[in-house]
């Protein structure tokens, strides 16, 4: 979350990446002036990781300043290309985490 650029929202995310074989990748949110360039916490971990040559994923943390922050629906669909089983665990604090899975955010997600 330090690290994340969110200048315009003030929202800061760190989302974290385990994959298939225990390693973790993570991401901030990195806004842009012309805010269309925006990229989610979520999808700056998971771009990490492909291109790293890394497509299996298990689970998914996310934390922000602003509480829990479900990932967007365009984040859910990134994701669901590589991990439609994706578990998801929401949070900052270690006692009041919230989990669910990518199926439940995203029922019938698209695929070719
Ligand atoms: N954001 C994320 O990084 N992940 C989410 O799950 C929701 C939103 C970012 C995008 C933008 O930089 C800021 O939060 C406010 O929308």
């Amino acid at each position: 979350m330090p690290n994340a650029y969110a200048p315009f929202s003030n929202f800061k995310v760190g989302a974290a990446l385990l994959t298939e074989d225990g390693k973790v990748f993570t991401g901030v949110n990195v806004e842009n002036s012309s805010y269309g360039g925006t990229i989610c916490a979520e999808r700056t971990a998971a771009v990490k990781a492909v291109s790293e040559g890394y497509r299996s994923f298990t689970k998914l943390a996310v934390a922000s300043t602003g509480g829990d922050a479900y990932p967007c629906g365009i984040c859910r669909q990134f994701l669901y290309e590589f991990a439609p089983d994706l578990e998801i665990i929401l949070g900052v604090d270690e006692d009041h985490l919230r989990t669910c899975t990518l199926r439940e955010l995203l029922p019938e997600g698209f695929r070719l």
